[in-house]
């Protein structure tokens, strides 16, 4: 083991999350790509096995496994639709959790947390491309204040757990993630799996398939697969308090009209494509920087979109009775 994270003997990994997308995809890293190392246990919890916003549940699931180290995924998430109806319980909900998972971490000593925050809670207003200094430089996108704020508070309390007690607690900063597991629910889910399925009922249905917005907005997307193979890196690698960006590069940036055009074809439908421009865009673009990212991992090969894309749908066909939807 390289770095600081190898420093206490076997690491006793602790997922938050573990559930979701992205947990579920560090999960398949390491079961099926040999992610896991020698003598290395992974815990992957999901919320039946404590409501982390419980202070009192977070602690005693922390006292049951004793973790030395921490990937913190879970979250209240959703996409632009729900973000816009409950910016108040996002921002609540978000804020309980972070707090109760830094502070059990600190308190039982874990070594290293590596948190989750996103690119959409970087400044509306802004240059680009966004870099990890311009987190905190101007307020987000009125859309999801709520959920902008409480993550951006995950670096405040790095930063501060770094300056009180040396803590070495980071956090990445994915752009859009999309896989198996993700939640395909059509109103509360995010822009991707929202039309997989929307696609997937409209071919069924004989029907037109209605995007919601004009299709121009500028997304990147990373594939969970590829971002769970660099949290693996950030973990055992990475040893700035600093976030850092995980994500494709701003060539590989495609309009919403670009990806509906891959999952069409991904899915074989042959009907219209109607964009809806009542529906809101949300931000036009959030073009972020993976500079930082390049000068660590020079050689780090993404999934190819329209290949994630394809692996992505067939498994929401193969699923479709137990995806989350
Ligand atoms: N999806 C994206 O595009 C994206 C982009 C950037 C950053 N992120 C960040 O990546 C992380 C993981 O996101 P995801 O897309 O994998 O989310 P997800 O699929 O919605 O999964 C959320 C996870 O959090 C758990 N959870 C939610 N509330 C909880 C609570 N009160 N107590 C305990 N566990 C709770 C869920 O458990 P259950 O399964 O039991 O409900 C689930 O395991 C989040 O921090 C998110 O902000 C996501």
């Amino acid at each position: 083991m390289n770095g600081s994270a190898g420093s206490v003997g076997p690491m006793r990994v602790l997922v938050t999350g573990g559930s979701g997308l992205v947990g579920r995809a560090i999960e398949h890293v390491i079961k099926e790509e040999s992610g896991a190392r020698e003598e290395e246990t992974w815990i992957f919890l999901s919320s039946k096995d404590a409501n982390l916003m419980s202070a009192e549940e977070t602690r005693a699931v922390f006292q049951k496994h004793r973790p030395t180290h921490v990937i913190h995924l879970a979250a209240m998430v959703g996409g632009l639709f729900r973000n816009m109806r409950q910016n108040l319980d996002f921002w609540r909900n978000n804020v309980f959790i972070n707090d109760n998972v830094l502070q059990a971490a600190h308190e039982f000593d874990v070594v290293k947390v590596v948190s989750c925050l996103s690119t959409c809670i970087f400044p509306d207003k802004t240059t680009y491309p966004i870099d990890e200094t311009m987190i905190h430089s101007g307020p987000p996108h009125e859309t999801n204040f709520g959920y902008a704020y409480a993550k951006r508070m995950i670096d405040v309390q790095n930063r501060a757990l770094f300056q009180q007690y040396g803590r070495r607690y980071t956090a990445v900063i994915p752009t859009n993630v999309f896989g198996p597991h993700d939640n395909f629910n059509i109103e509360n889910g995010h822009v991707l799996p929202g039309l997989i399925h929307k696609t997937y009922l409209a071919k069924k249905e004989g029907k037109p398939l209605q995007v919601w917005g004009s299709g121009r907005a500028l997304r990147q997307f990373i594939y969970s697969l590829d971002l769970a193979r660099l949290f693996l890196w950030v973990l055992r690698e990475y040893d700035e308090v600093e976030p850092i960006i995980l994500s494709v590069g701003e060539e590989d940036e495609v309009s919403i009209k670009f990806a509906a055009d891959a999952v069409v074809e991904a899915l074989g439908f042959e009907g219209d494509v109607i964009f809806d421009t009542s529906k809101a865009d949300g931000q036009f673009k959030k073009t972020a920087s993976n500079a930082k990212l390049r000068k660590y991992l020079p050689d780090f090969e993404f999934t190819p979109f329209r290949a994630a894309i394809k692996e992505t749908c067939d498994w929401f066909v193969a699923n479709y009775d137990s995806a989350r939807k």
